[in-house]
């Protein structure tokens, strides 16, 4: 699903704070948090992303934006950046912050259908920031199978968590992974993984 017409809204922290409480409240399972992610956690982000010049940057649950509007200012151009958002509020506030960057207003689970064939294969880094510990490991292979087929060969993928150890079953979900960042300075304190397939 693709933007229609939208109108560019300025940022107001306060206000997209309250939007993001009001989510989590009517859904706390798929937010996993109460607060958009803070300014200290972008930073840990958009540091470990990777690209090539032609190459996408695909980010699952953009919430109010914070991290597609970070990944922007760290000089992802727009045309190479797609957010996936399911709650339609979340998404509608995403397209008139973010005009020029293309948001699907749907599952993340449905990225490679809805990213099509020509795109699959060629994203640098996916940027997971849905609750994966919050849902079932059957979720969980399902949104890293659709994190796969999109990825370049060989890519890896980022997820950031609230847990102190890793929020995915590395062994279960056939992964290798390590911690890349941790800040205090998240609600609640936070830490960024980077995750690739196990070899063989
Ligand atoms: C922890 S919030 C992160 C929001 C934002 N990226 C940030 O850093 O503040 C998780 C987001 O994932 C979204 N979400 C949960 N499940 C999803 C799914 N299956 N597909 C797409 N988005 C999903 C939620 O609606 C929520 O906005």
């Amino acid at each position: 699903m693709t933007p229609t017409a939208p109108t560019t809204t300025a940022h107001r922290p306060i206000a997209e704070s309250w939007l993001f409480f009001r989510r989590w409240l009517a859904d706390p399972r798929a937010m996993g948090s109460v607060a958009p992610s803070s300014a200290a956690l972008r930073r840990r982000i958009t540091r470990h992303v990777r690209r090539d010049a032609d190459e996408l940057v695909v980010e699952f649950g953009g919430g109010t934006g914070p991290i597609t509007g970070a990944l922007l200012d760290s000089g992802i151009p727009a045309d190479r950046l797609c957010s996936f958002e399911i709650d339609p509020a979340l998404a509608d506030h995403l397209r008139r912050r973010h005009p020029d960057v293309t948001v699907f207003a749907d599952d993340c689970r449905k990225a490679p259908e809805l990213l099509g064939q020509a795109r699959c294969g060629t994203v640098g880094t996916v940027v997971i920031g849905i609750p994966m510990i919050t849902f079932p490991l059957a979720f969980q292979r399902e949104v890293l199978d659709a994190t796969f087929r999109i990825l370049r060969p060989g890519g890896r993928f980022l997820l950031y968590s609230f847990m102190p150890h890793s929020p995915l079953d590395r062994k279960a979900l056939e992964l290798t992974g390590e911690r890349l960042a941790f800040t205090p300075l998240n609600l609640p304190p936070a830490s960024v993984w980077g995750y690739r397939r196990a070899e063989g």
